[in-house]
């Protein structure tokens, strides 16, 4: 029999209770720490100087958490100085605590030369993730502040063309870094004909330039009213805003936020007269989570692992197996028996050479010896014949023929 899979272990192993356990209350358990912990969110607003950043940020929170700020205008000379001003603010709502951090971008696009103004604003997030990881690599990890910013509301300007390269540049340089949200800024200036539009051109160039944007996700675990309210969201982008922190009275008497014109009313959250309530919907109602979750689970996560091989730190097999000092060491060692055997041979080799050269001189001087010795001992023979031979002739009385004497038998002439 084959073991049973571990999907189908757990999958048998889901029991059924018998009654009430308890354990059902465990979203209440992380709602109730929630609430005590607070939550934290950080918002960039990025977009040209009176735009409307600042009434969009109290209109969203529906408080007046700008404090009203001097602009930055023309008159300031260096074209590389975008101040970045962050605000902070405690907020509740039926006792549930919001640490709201705005960051805001003020004066970007009013300088003659706006080539690197994108840059402040890139280091702002950076340094913020920066100061996370540094916070993450501390020994007591128990008290992390986090102030990395979770959404990027990028203003564009109300012109009805499509976007300026400005605009584009922008956001290419930031989209990787945090969820951004492109909003149509001052949308009241606009016709409903013209801002759909400016929305399809909008949504032309934010594709041909492969920039990517925050899609709110909907999950299978949500009701079909939740899906559609997702897709709906969705289907705004960008969002075409009107902010206004200040209470205006419709010709029909209603007291409401919006814009009066001499034609009428824009009221800031009707539906029907600009997606700000949508917005608003997606921003803090139904998807700050996940706006909190995408910045730590991608974009931190993405910046975290950039930084980490920057300095030095490889997760890549190959890479670790080449730094691995054991089989470095194993290589090594290999290597060098190799050398060693090698050597020997060659040794082996050159002995062997010198014993036969010297064995080969051996046979020739033995030779040449006994060539000598054999010549030494033929003229010995012959001189005792001789000898021998002059003796028998000497006893025989006689003389030693005149050849003889020639041959050096001196003594008979004396
Ligand atoms: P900086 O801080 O200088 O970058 O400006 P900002 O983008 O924060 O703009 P701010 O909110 O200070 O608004 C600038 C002007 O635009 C103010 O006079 C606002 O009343 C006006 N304004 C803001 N929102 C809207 C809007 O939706 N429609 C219209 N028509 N005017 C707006």
């Amino acid at each position: 029999t084959t073991p049973p899979t571990s999907k189908a272990l757990s999958g048998a192993l889901r029991k059924k209770l018998q009654g009430y356990v308890g354990f059902a209350n465990l979203p209440n358990q992380v709602h109730r720490k929630s609430v005590k912990k607070g939550f934290n969110f950080t918002i960039m607003v990025v977009g040209e100087s009176g735009l409307g950043k600042s009434t969009l940020v109290n209109t969203l929170f529906n408080a007046p958490l700008y404090p009203p700020k001097e602009h930055v205008g023309l008159s300031q000379e260096s074209p590389k100085t975008v101040g970045i001003q962050v605000l902070n603010t405690d907020i509740e709502e039926n006792g549930v605590r919001l640490k709201l951090n705005v960051v805001d971008t003020p004066g970007f696009g009013d300088f003659i030369n706006n080539e690197d103004s994108w840059k402040p604003i890139l280091e702002t997030i950076e340094s913020r993730f920066d100061a996370y990881l540094e916070q993450e690599n501390r020994v007591n990890r128990s008290k992390i502040t986090d102030t990395r910013v979770n959404a990027c509301l990028y203003f564009i300007a109300p012109t009805g063309h499509s976007l300026k390269a400005l605009d584009i540049e922008f956001m290419k340089r930031l989209h990787n870094k945090v969820n951004l949200i492109p909003v149509i800024a001052k949308s009241d200036t606009m016709t409903n004909e013209e801002v759909a539009a400016f929305k399809e051109r909008i949504l032309m160039d934010i594709d041909h330039h492969k920039i990517k944007i925050y899609h709110a996700q909907h999950y299978d675990c949500d009701d079909q009213e939740t899906i559609n309210e997702t897709k709906e969201v969705m289907s705004k982008v960008p969002f075409a805003v009107v902010g206004s922190d200040k209470a205006v009275e419709t010709s029909d008497g209603r007291v409401v936020r919006g814009r009066s014109y001499p034609w009428g009313t824009i009221e800031v959250d009707n539906e029907d007269h600009c997606d700000f309530v949508k917005l608003r919907q997606m921003l803090i109602r139904t998807h700050m989570e996940e706006l909190r979750e995408f910045t730590n689970d991608i974009h931190y996560e993405n910046y975290r692992t950039e930084k980490l091989v920057a300095l030095g730190y490889q997760q890549d097999q190959t890479v670790f197996r080449e730094v691995d000092p054991l089989a470095k060491l194993a290589e090594e060692r290999a290597l060098h028996e190799a050398k060693l055997v090698k050597m020997e041979q060659d040794m082996k080799n050159v002995f062997q050479q010198k014993v036969q050269e010297k064995e080969a001189k051996l046979t020739q001087s033995e030779a040449e010896l006994y060539a000598k010795h054999k010549e030494m001992k033929d003229a010995l023979e012959k001189q005792r014949l001789d000898l021998e031979d002059k003796k028998r002739r000497i006893e025989q009385g006689r003389p030693i023929t005149p050849e003889k004497k020639k041959k050096g038998f001196g003594f008979a002439n004396k």
